[in-house]
């Protein structure tokens, strides 16, 4: 078969890039379909002109970014959980259907590398972002659901308030009092389909071409990324041991600071006390909003969370977002937005504009879940999973590895090994362990951004415990020392 790519030797990009990025866009774009196989390196390589080597290259590093797989002695195929964009082969799509001299949609930069998708050959897979499978409530889930058929009928034939069920609003608003510390009412709540949806409205709120935005460095692609599309002119400011550091914040005008105060994406640090005073003193100053994306604050390990920021805050300057991504799982698309009083009626404005409101049927199975215990106790439940998980994998590195550097691991789903400099560097190390069937991931493979200025970049290894269960956690730490000749 001959794939439809194009070299171009006057290219400044590399060889193996340009075959790369065609790859990307064939399989995105659904031209090369799960689960076909692609040419041999020997046969594209003849095809392009270019060497083996180069075209070895390109492949190699398709599987590490779970585009391809390979199957020994039958061939190289497309992954078959590879997210497809929705575009279809322009053949497929009816003529009267195909637009022309319109402006571009957005097609910036996002996936890859947001989500990572699943990959069969890997035995072990460290992934960031996944929860366990096992763990969601599936028993309960269906019981639940199906009692709220019984009464759907008069739910299903109105439009709802875009805002959210005012039941669940008022659930959230119940369980963040004790939990987050915070005293919020149930019309500052806004349920959204998971922190992606809670940081769009935010972004289309206060982001115009050029508005300033502090972000955390290193910080989360999902938001950086999405914060461009609008046309923010992005300000990153270094994160150490104890969160974001305030005193490296800009004088100058700002609009909007983005943190992840719980646990820090990627580094894992908590944001201190002194800190997230510190922070809300200069965001009252400046005038800048605070977006506080509570992920993970779910999962802590050692000891109490501390207060949200939005807890903290007086003037009213915090939009505090979380989900169920983590505690029920990134599938139900299910989260929620607190927003200051003065920007309750443009959010809920916009959030209308956008849906007209989540679906009625899973925020009245999360209500009822969440109403009747169940919610607290498969919180208590996989609370301990986790820090069952945590243990496993920090016990395994002391054990292969020795005196290992672990960071981020006080709560979460992930924690940050720092590579000693006797082991290869991160992206190295990646590569050495994928051949096994170990996923891990260097930053450059992860979902993480504005991580250029840290110097030790490339010694971090970035390891989900999520999915993985604590035999799973040993037996893949002990290949990954075997491979790197422990
Ligand atoms: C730091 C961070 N924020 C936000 C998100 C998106 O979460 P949600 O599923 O709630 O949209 C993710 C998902 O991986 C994340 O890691």
């Amino acid at each position: 078969m001959q794939l439809p790519i194009q070299i171009d030797f006057q290219n400044p990009h590399t060889l193996q890039v340009q075959i790369v990025e065609q790859f990307h866009d064939l399989i995105r774009g659904g031209r090369l379909p799960p689960g076909s196989e692609v040419p041999s390196s020997r046969e594209l390589s003849e095809q392009l002109h270019v060497s083996r080597n180069t075209v070895m290259g390109a492949y190699e590093h398709l599987v590490e970014e779970g585009y391809l797989y390979t199957q020994r002695a039958v061939g190289t195929f497309v992954t078959q959980t590879i997210a497809t964009g929705t575009q279809q082969p322009l053949s497929r799509v009816p003529s009267h259907h195909r637009v022309v001299n319109l402006p571009l949609p957005y097609t910036g930069r996002g996936p890859p590398g947001l989500h990572q998708s699943r990959d069969r050959v890997l035995l072990y897979d460290f992934a960031l972002g996944r929860t366990d499978p096992k763990s969601f409530p599936e028993k309960i889930w269906r019981r639940l659901t199906l009692d709220c058929l019984g009464g759907a009928a008069a739910w299903m034939s109105e439009y709802l308030d875009p805002a959210g069920l005012p039941e669940l609003r008022q659930l959230i608003t119940n369980f963040l009092g004790p939990a987050r510390r915070m005293v919020v009412s149930p019309e500052q709540v806004i349920i959204v389909a998971g922190c992606q949806q809670g940081l769009n409205l935010a972004a289309h709120l206060l982001i115009g071409s050029g508005t300033r935005v502090v972000m955390e460095s290193p910080c989360y692609r999902g938001a950086a990324f999405l914060f461009e599309s609008y046309g923010a002119k992005l300000v990153p400011v270094p994160v150490d041991e104890l969160g974001i550091d305030v005193a490296r914040l800009p004088k100058q005008p700002v609009k909007l600071v983005y943190v992840t105060p719980s646990h820090q994406f990627p580094t894992g640090v908590t944001l201190s006390l002194d800190r997230r005073i510190a922070l809300l003193e200069w965001a009252a100053e400046v005038g800048a909003y605070i977006l506080e994306v509570d992920y993970d604050a779910d999962f802590r390990y050692e000891d109490s969370p501390l207060p949200s920021l939005q807890a903290l805050d007086r003037p009213g300057c915090v939009i505090y977002m979380s989900s169920f991504s983590r505690s029920i799982g990134p599938g139900l698309r299910l989260g929620y937005v607190v927003v200051p009083r003065d920007l309750i009626r443009a959010a809920t404005t916009l959030k209308a504009l956008t849906d007209n409101g989540q679906p009625w049927l899973e925020q009245a199975t999360l209500a009822r879940f969440i109403r009747d215990g169940s919610w607290a106790h498969h919180l208590k439940r996989i609370r301990s999973t986790y820090r069952r998980r945590r243990d496993a994998l920090v016990t395994a590195l002391h054990s292969h590895f020795g005196d290992v550097e672990i960071s981020g691991a006080e709560s979460g789903m992930h924690l940050v090994w720092r590579l000693p400099r006797h082991l290869s560097p991160a992206h190295e190390f990646q590569v050495t362990a994928r051949r096994c069937g170990v996923g891990v991931y260097c930053l450059q493979n992860s979902p993480a951004y504005l991580y250029e200025h840290m110097e030790d970049r490339d010694r971090i290894l970035l390891l989900g415990y999520g999915s993985l269960a604590e035999e799973q956690i040993e037996k893949g730490i002990a290949t990954l020392a075997q491979a790197a000749g422990r």
